[in-house]
């Protein structure tokens, strides 16, 4: 049997389901029950039921599953498959950030260890920030890790949250430069970008957007060309989903190797052997669940 049969074997046998985020190996994505953005998969793996489930993304991914469906077994197949941007800001250090700015709600971007989602007020992925920190109307707010996201929200809304100095080192890499130049050479296209990306880069795209945005926005546009100023695996579904249209990858460097961690021989022993399952100390559980449910009330 091929290891693709014998995956979808073991997930029968084991009756699991399996999640992926957009930017996941291609042939994860078509193995999945379900592919999407950050929000997307929490509000899926919250409202599942499904006893056992295969997260195939990056570990605060598969924590935030585990922490919205306490009651499942949550396996992350490729243990070091971590966001870096996640662990610059860890819970010690928020907690003392806190004591300087005492007054002040503190707001998570998801890509965080569950550690840090404990020390905060509410979190945010990149498809619901805008809500999220309208909410916080009138607020002081600190906002945490990315600067990118953060600046761009406050860009868009003419916030001033304090941001924390951390960056998706894959986003982060994109320059005006790229854009300057994507736009020069297909100028009928649509340029879309993440919001991960700097602020002087977004505001020379045509749509900052979560993946899941990017999706819906390439679906609904009446263009044929699209550059695409995020991770390459969301390539994938952008081409499968809308076959006749074009899409241009911004550079060829924008890939995140923790979201390429996970192989499809991983994810057949994950299924195999149950490994390697995601187990959060209880207190963490406890104060880490509370800023994602302030997040999905508003989602
Ligand atoms: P979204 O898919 O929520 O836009 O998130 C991107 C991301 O940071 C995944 O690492
Ligand atoms: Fe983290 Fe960036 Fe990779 Fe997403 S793309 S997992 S934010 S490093």
């Amino acid at each position: 049997m091929g290891i693709i049969d014998e995956i979808k074997a073991l997930k029968a046998e084991k009756n699991a389901l399996i999640l992926a985020h957009n930017y996941v190996r291609p042939e994860i994505q078509e193995l999945a029950d379900f592919t999407g953005d950050s929000l997307e998969l929490s509000m899926k793996a919250r409202s599942s039921g499904a006893k056992l489930m295969v997260f195939c993304g990056v570990r605060f991914m598969a924590e935030t599953a585990k922490l919205l469906s306490p009651e499942s077994t949550v396996l992350l197949p490729n243990p070091d498959a971590d966001c870096p941007m996640a662990r610059m800001a860890d819970g010690e250090q928020v907690k003392a950030w806190r004591s300087e700015f005492p007054d002040a709600v503190f707001a998570a971007y998801v890509n965080t260890t569950a550690g840090t989602k404990a020390q905060v007020d509410i979190c945010c992925t990149s498809g619901n920030a805008e809500k999220v920190v309208r909410s916080l109307e009138g607020k002081k707010v600190v906002f945490l890790p990315d600067r990118n996201l953060g600046g761009n929200i406050n860009n868009k809304l003419g916030t001033e949250m304090a941001l924390w100095n951390g960056c998706c080192p894959v986003h982060d890499q994109v320059t005006p430069e790229m854009l300057k130049g994507a736009r020069e050479f297909f100028p009928d296209a649509a340029i879309i970008i993440h919001p991960e990306c700097k602020v002087e880069c977004t505001a020379l795209a045509d749509a900052a957007l979560s993946t899941a945005g990017m999706l819906k926005f390439v679906k609904d546009s009446h263009k044929s060309t699209f550059v695409v100023a995020t991770e390459s695996g969301l390539l994938h579904r952008l081409k499968k989903e809308n076959p006749g249209k074009r899409f241009i990858p911004l550079a060829p460097e924008i890939i995140c190797p923790d979201m390429k961690k996970i192989t499809l021989e991983d994810l057949r022993d994950a299924l195999k052997f149950n490994q390697h399952e995601i187990i959060l100390p209880p207190e963490v559980m406890e104060n880490a669940v509370k800023p994602i449910e302030k997040m999905l009330a508003l989602s």
